[in-house]
């Protein structure tokens, strides 16, 4: 019998690297993760290499974590990117079909993601990793997917995430592999994570991670934005440090167990007790908590609304709100600090069971769902896009097609 064939995912993050190893389960349709595992790395920043030999330890032991007591074979690695390394721009292409022969194809669009490599002139430092159509015209009429229609001009306008060749290189190193597939993790969860409709209805995606926060701006069904921001929930720990003078790991330990961004959420206030400089032992309340955590939330939520005004993005007319994702999230009262300050729905998202088959702990800690949205947009490529080989042109096609189970 053919060996099972295994993927493994990677999501590079602010300072960690969470990473997960699946299989397609055909019988049902659905991504069966089978393991998941995510270790901090003194060798990642803000989803780039610092430290080749760190980061190469780091990723190391996740995969042999991963791999572990598996049966089968790893087909391909998956690499979820982000970082102020990277670049998004907008840019448009058109192509005219073939007078013979009047049907969009994948050639044509193959065709026309060339044209959008031509005009998009990057550096010779710089190397494309995905393009993501936000919207496709055929005769100067908008369609969603302009495959198998019939038509005299089809235009593309797109958004192109580049990368910097040397940090891209020093990840192919770190993962020893030199053609991982990559994708940006944050349209990657987008796409799957967010609905149809919330996206007719406009709205924003935050993912709060440690050290960013990714933003996805979607108006009338369409992408319009894919941006970070250099800030997230780990400043939120470097607070607790400062204020109540414990370490990293428990700062970290009392935000995540005791902490909630509103007073009001909690019902019934209570103390803990913690190790002020690794010797005596304090009390502090949740409440108190409150006046360390609240601070900094206000400050980020008012960044979000100023970088999202900068371009243009009303969030009062996006009546599908906005949508929080990532281990930040997490916090007490986040969503409703979101709700609160901007005046708007606010929901978290992320994956059921119903979407994928995996361990209900692993789904619901949002480690792993950047990782797992990474893998769905290579499934869905991987099972839509001709079944081939090249890996460039079926990571760079993505999010035209969608088949798998979860998409939204
Ligand atoms: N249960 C939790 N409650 C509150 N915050 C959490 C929880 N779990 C993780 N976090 C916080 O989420 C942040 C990490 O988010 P994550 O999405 O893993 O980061 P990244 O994607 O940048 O690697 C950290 O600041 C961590 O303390
Ligand atoms: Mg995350």
């Amino acid at each position: 019998m053919a060996k099972e064939e295994l993927v493994i995912s990677l999501d590079i993050g602010s300072n960690s690297v969470h990473g997960v190893i699946a299989k397609y389960n055909e019988d049902n349709n659905k991504i069966e993760v089978l393991a998941g595992d995510t270790l901090f790395s003194d060798g990642i920043k803000d989803g780039a290499v610092i430290a080749i030999q760190e980061a190469y330890k780091t990723i190391g032991q996740i995969l042999a974590k991963l791999e572990k007591n598996q049966e089968g074979e790893i087909t391909k690695k998956v690499i979820g990117i982000r970082g102020l390394l990277i670049e998004v721009s907008s840019e448009s292409a058109g192509v005219r079909i073939s007078e013979n022969d009047t049907e969009v194809r994948d050639d044509t669009i193959q065709e026309l993601v060339d044209k959008i490599e031509d005009v998009k002139r990057i550096s010779d430092k710089q190397e494309i990793i995905q393009i993501i159509p936000k919207e496709y015209v055929l005769d100067e009429q908008c369609v969603q997917d302009p495959i198998g229609m019939e038509g005299e001009y089809l235009e593309l306008d797109a958004l192109v995430v580049v990368a910097t060749k040397t940090n891209m290189t020093n990840i192919r190193k770190a993962i020893d592999d030199e053609s991982p597939l990559l994708y940006y993790g944050y349209n990657s969860v987008g796409d799957v994570l967010v609905s149809k409709e919330d996206k007719e209805l406009g709205c924003v995606l935050i993912d709060l991670g440690g050290m960013t926060t990714g933003l996805v701006v979607y108006i009338d069904g369409k992408i319009k934005h894919v941006f970070e921001l250099p800030m997230g929930a780990d400043l939120i720990t470097r607070d607790i440090i400062k204020k109540l003078r414990v370490s990293q790991k428990e700062a970290k330990s009392i935000k995540e167990k005791y902490g909630s961004v509103l007073e009001e959420l909690i019902e019934q206030d209570s103390e803990f007790e913690y190790t002020v400089a690794g010797t005596r032992q304090q009390k502090y309340t949740r409440k108190q908590l409150v006046d360390i955590i609240k601070p900094q939330v206000d400050l980020q939520i008012d960044y979000i609304l100023n970088s999202l005004k900068k371009k243009n993005i009303d969030i009062d007319v996006l009546a599908g709100g906005i949508i929080l994702t990532g281990a930040g999230a997490l916090l007490e009262g986040m969503a409703e600090a979101f709700e609160k300050a901007l005046n708007c729905v606010t929901k978290i998202v992320n994956f059921t069971e119903d979407d994928i088959i995996a361990d209900k702990k692993l789904v619901s800690s949002q480690l792993y769902t950047t990782a797992i949205a990474t893998l769905c947009s290579e499934y869905k490529n991987q099972i839509l896009i001709h079944n081939n080989d090249n890996s460039k042109s079926s990571s760079i096609l993505s999010g035209f097609k969608k088949l798998l189970n979860i998409v939204r």
